[in-house]
């Protein structure tokens, strides 16, 4: 039996501006992972796709159209090769719907795991591309930063249809991920901004170029280990995203209730309207913002060492 992964991820600045060609920041989540096992079938079995969290069992035959059938479709194309006679396994620690990148990872972890049944691998260049594929599936028109960063496994600065940027972490920095508990509906707020955006496109224009000139100061921070810089980023990030009409007010009380207790800055991550958000802290107030959060409602806090 052999096993493959892939992370999670956080968009840290940028998210919705980017898919109007604006830059934004996300990093890989190394430790939040979604895991597919493969191993042989009796011959003639054909390829069997199991989920034991979703409590899904299908075969390529049976499901052309589910997107991990899809991926496991076109992997198979990719590599070549014809449907073997395998059942692949997924489990994942990513939250679902969350705006964690879990449906990526789930696919990039499927794409890996034919790959390495055949004794190869998928360059994450690659890789990405097939995963984007079935975002589509999924989302409809996504920008392409969760397969990215899933598939490279690095922070990456992101514009939609240029070659990713890699930037390094020059001082590690503490992030608090909570959980609304309410699905992200990213597929439905990218919606909404298209609407807006085409009835009215300036004050739209106005808030994109100002989320991506955020995008470029905080990679500059990141870079140089200006952590303090990013905390006001972040709040200024979440007051475009405000504006956007992208928040909630569940994400909107658990950011509330962050800075309170003494996050560094908070904003919603991902699609919103639901979801993630993610607030930065230092070491000291780590406990005590996690603490607000729960209080304020916050269905789960994950805590990540961005390095
Ligand atoms: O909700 P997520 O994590 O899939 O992030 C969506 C990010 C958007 O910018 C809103 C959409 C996109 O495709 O980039």
């Amino acid at each position: 039996m052999i096993t493959t992964s892939a992370p999670g991820k956080v968009i840290l600045f940028g998210e919705h501006a980017v898919v109007y060609g604006r830059p934004a920041l996300a990093v890989p989540l190394p430790d939040i992972r979604a895991y597919a096992e493969v191993e042989h079938a009796p011959p003639g079995s054909g390829l069997t796709i199991e989920s034991l969290d979703l409590k899904l069992s299908f075969t390529l035959a049976e499901a052309a159209r589910r997107g991990l059938a899809q991926m496991a479709a076109i992997t198979l194309e990719w590599l070549d090769e014809s449907e073997p006679d395998a059942v692949v396994r997924i489990s994942s620690r990513i939250p679902v719907a969350g705006g964690l990148g879990s449906g990526a990872a789930v696919s990039a972890a499927v794409g890996r795991a034919l790959a390495a049944y055949f004794d190869r691998t998928v360059p994450p260049a690659e890789l990405s591309a097939l995963v984007y594929e079935v975002e589509k599936t999924y989302h409809g028109t996504p920008s392409g930063i969760d397969n990215t960063v899933v598939c490279y496994e690095k922070p990456v600065f992101f514009v939609k249809g240029q070659i990713p940027q890699l930037f390094s972490i020059d001082q590690p920095f503490l992030l608090l991920v909570g959980d609304t508990g309410m699905p992200g509906l990213t597929r439905e707020t990218v919606g909404q901004v298209r609407v807006g955006w085409q009835a009215d496109p300036e004050p739209y224009e106005t808030l994109f170029d100002r989320i991506g000139r955020i995008s470029k100061q905080a990679r500059q921070a990141i870079e140089d280990g200006a952590v303090d810089a990013l905390g006001p980023l972040m709040d200024e990030n979440q007051r475009s995203l405000e504006l956007l009409g992208v928040s909630s007010p569940e994400l909107n009380r658990l950011i509330k209730g962050a800075r309170e207790a003494g996050a560094l800055g908070a904003k919603l991550s991902g699609g919103g309207g639901g979801g993630n958000m993610i607030a930065l802290v230092s070491k000291s107030r780590q406990m005590t913002v996690r603490d607000a959060l729960l209080q304020a409602g916050a269905s789960q806090v994950l805590t990540t060492e961005i390095r």
